[in-house]
């Protein structure tokens, strides 16, 4: 089925002018940008967005790192899209990431890992919500 997704662009990918390889590889592999703006988060904003991290060892250190340079929200379209875009993007740690994955080509850790892709369906309505009114979704 046609599904929308949300993904994000994190700091590390652009500060490294990384928006178009990273939006490209998405591209090629059937993805359609339906929306997309570019963000410099507050830290209430990231707190919340990561709340369900909250009680994790690395929650202060992802906070401050998403923080720390505009990234670019995007609401992803396309056949499977919540699986198929958690398959482009690869494992979270770039370690274990399949060649060809977004993070395989470009992340440089396992917090900075250059994308973030809604795991579920439930998920990517209420991250797509989180960051996008209606109008702002042009399919
Ligand atoms: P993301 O998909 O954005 O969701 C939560 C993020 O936490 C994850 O990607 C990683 O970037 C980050 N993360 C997960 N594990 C660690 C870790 N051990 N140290 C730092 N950051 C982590």
């Amino acid at each position: 089925a046609i599904e929308r997704t949300f993904s994000m662009i994190k700091p590390d990918a652009t500060k490294r002018n990384l928006t178009g390889a990273i939006t490209k590889v998405f591209e090629e592999n059937g993805l359609r940008v339906v929306a997309s703006k570019r963000v410099w988060m507050s830290q209430k904003q990231a707190e919340s967005f990561y709340a369900v991290h909250k009680e994790r060892p690395f929650f202060g250190e992802l906070v401050e790192f998403m923080c720390s340079a505009p990234t670019i929200v995007q609401v992803l379209e396309g056949e499977n899209a919540i699986a198929k875009n958690r398959e482009v993007m690869g494992a979270t740690n770039p370690a274990e990431a399949a060649d060809g994955t977004i993070r395989k080509l470009f992340a440089e850790s396992i917090g900075e890992n250059s994308v973030h892709g809604s795991d579920a369906a439930e998920t990517a309505a209420e991250e797509i919500a989180f960051w996008f009114g209606g109008n702002e979704i042009v399919g």
